[in-house]
């Protein structure tokens, strides 16, 4: 079901549960890997973190649905990361390996975690990118799934954090008084913009006011990334989706 009534970038979906919700994610994410290893061989997918996705990443895994998934052909990228070891809880990779990576045949080679305990993660992340994708090239994700805060942020992208305006890099470390803790490494909306779909995954009653306020903005003229990062997402030649549940979209 697409919903007109919030007017946000891109298209919206909204859909009676996060269960259809899924599917219509699943669908989407399957019918754009096997399109991008038809035409270019490999399929690039950055995953975030947080609660809703979880359950969206273990039907990914078990439900017979999803089956046509080209995973060994799929790259696995990290939306962002918090600077913690991966046994701890708040790591993101741990969910997404839980969830996911643990139950379908990607390639160890193809799962690319931020590497928290180097000197520099940032740096290095960037710097796999550009080995992954060669030196000359942009690294342009087939796919990428963001989330939302409460307070609008998307990936590690804060409300008033200096990563909001960082335009030079594809990967930073956020940290400071607008950075929930712990310090993060965040694709920057110069890497995020680029990607060929993004979907933004909002599920839940309790979203619903933030989308309103981002729907207010929208409708007042337009992005406001230092209030509300999340209007910072506007892909440069892709194509974004919301995909949102009722609850969420106020509906
Ligand atoms: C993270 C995420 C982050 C997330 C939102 C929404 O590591 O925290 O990548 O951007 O998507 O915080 O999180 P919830 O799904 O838990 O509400």
């Amino acid at each position: 079901m697409d919903q007109p009534h919030l007017q946000l970038s891109g298209r919206v979906v909204v859909a009676p549960d996060p269960d259809s919700l899924f599917q219509q994610l699943g669908q989407k994410l399957m019918a754009t890997a096997q399109g991008a290893v038809g035409r270019r061989g490999v399929f690039h997918l950055a995953l975030s973190g947080g609660l809703t996705p979880r359950p969206f990443y273990e039907s990914l895994a078990t439900d017979s649905r999803y089956s046509g998934l080209p995973w060994p052909q799929t790259h696995l990228w990290m939306v962002d990361e918090r600077l913690v070891p991966e046994d701890d809880n708040r790591s993101n990779m741990r969910m997404i390996r839980r969830s996911l990576v643990d139950h379908v045949s990607l390639v160890a080679d193809h799962v690319h975690p931020v590497p928290v305990l180097a000197d520099d993660p940032a740096a290095q992340y960037e710097k796999q990118l550009c080995d992954v994708w060669g030196q000359a090239d942009t690294p342009r994700l087939d796919f990428i799934l963001l989330g939302m805060g409460d307070d609008a942020h998307t990936a590690s992208l804060f409300p008033a954090s200096p990563a909001l305006a960082v335009n030079d890099r594809w990967v930073v470390r956020t940290d400071g008084p607008h950075v929930t803790p712990p310090p993060r490494v965040t694709m920057t909306y110069r890497l995020v913009n680029v990607a060929r779909e993004i979907a933004v995954l909002v599920t839940g009653a309790g979203k619903a006011v933030t989308l309103g306020r981002v729907d207010q903005q929208l409708r007042r003229g337009g992005a406001d990334p230092h209030r509300l990062p999340i209007t910072g997402v506007q892909p440069t030649d892709g194509h974004l989706t919301w995909y949102l549940d009722r609850a969420a979209a106020g509906s």
